[in-house]
């Protein structure tokens, strides 16, 4: 199968439809723009297995997904859409850069959900945009942004009161969109413990909570079993229709 594309953690095959392309998760890792590398046994099955769980249950709400079907535990295969270079992050509660950044402390309930754009550029860092800068870039219209942001919001309500179903807390998480032929915005890319912080409400202990990419981010080790209760979790409270 032709190559089209490698990231991090994912490799993209063309397939004899040139609509549908197949996307084959690696058990690779990466954190702090690939200064970090490692491996995470299993990985690979889990991320792909939960994104395919999540599209289908998204989509069977109304929010338009590439995603087609799991033809094997480690390959989805998805609409062929044009990714918009943008990481739209929403946040629930506060960590990770926010902490950073705005000194808030780690934990902080926010008023309101915060939906953040960054630029997808690893040889940039990925850095936060202003609404101006997003304009300037014109990487997509206005009226695209306003769509990115309604669908990330909508989004969140969802996965939050499913993961409040799993005794885990969505604190946040990063989404990709893209452009299929007809120009329509579908969700895209993946939804795993790689792309959210997820903490388990049966652990009062902040390490022990952990249930995402932190563990490996932080070395806080078992990051196997963290990825698999989260796993578990979601598929118990999805039921057979979506697994
Ligand atoms: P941040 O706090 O590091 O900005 O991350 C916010 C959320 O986005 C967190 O759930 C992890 C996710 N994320 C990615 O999926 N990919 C990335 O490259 C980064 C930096 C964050
Ligand atoms: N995914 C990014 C990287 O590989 C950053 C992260 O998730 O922490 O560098």
């Amino acid at each position: 199968m032709e190559k089209r594309y490698e990231g991090k953690a994912k490799i993209l095959y063309a397939t004899d439809d040139p609509d549908v392309l197949l996307t084959v998760f690696k058990d690779d890792a990466t954190a702090f723009n690939a200064q970090k590398r490692g491996q995470i046994q299993g990985k690979g099955e889990i991320n792909c297995t939960i994104t395919a769980a999540l599209f289908a249950w998204l989509g069977s709400l109304g929010i338009p997904t590439h995603y087609l079907d799991q033809p094997a535990p480690t390959q989805l295969r998805v609409k062929s859409v044009q990714i918009i270079p943008l990481e739209v992050v929403v946040r629930n509660i506060a960590a990770g850069s926010l902490c950073k950044q705005t000194g808030l402390a780690e934990g902080t309930v926010l008023p309101f959900p915060l939906v953040e754009f960054y630029l997808k550029d690893d040889a940039l860092g990925d850095p936060l945009l202003t609404p101006d800068r997003l304009r300037l870039l014109n990487l997509a219209t206005p009226s695209q942004v306003e769509e990115l942001r309604r669908l990330a919001l909508r989004i969140n309500e969802h996965l939050s009161a499913f993961f409040q179903r799993c005794e885990i807390t969505l604190v946040d998480f990063k989404l990709e969109f893209g452009l299929d032929s007809h120009q329509q915005i579908l969700l895209a890319d993946e939804i795993s413990p790689d792309t959210c912080r997820l903490w388990d409400q049966q652990q009062s202990d902040p390490q022990a909570r952990v249930l995402d990419k932190d563990r490996f981010r932080k070395d806080l080790g078992q990051v196997e079993s963290a990825y698999q209760t989260v796993q578990q979790r979601i598929l118990a409270q999805l039921g057979p229709a979506y697994t």
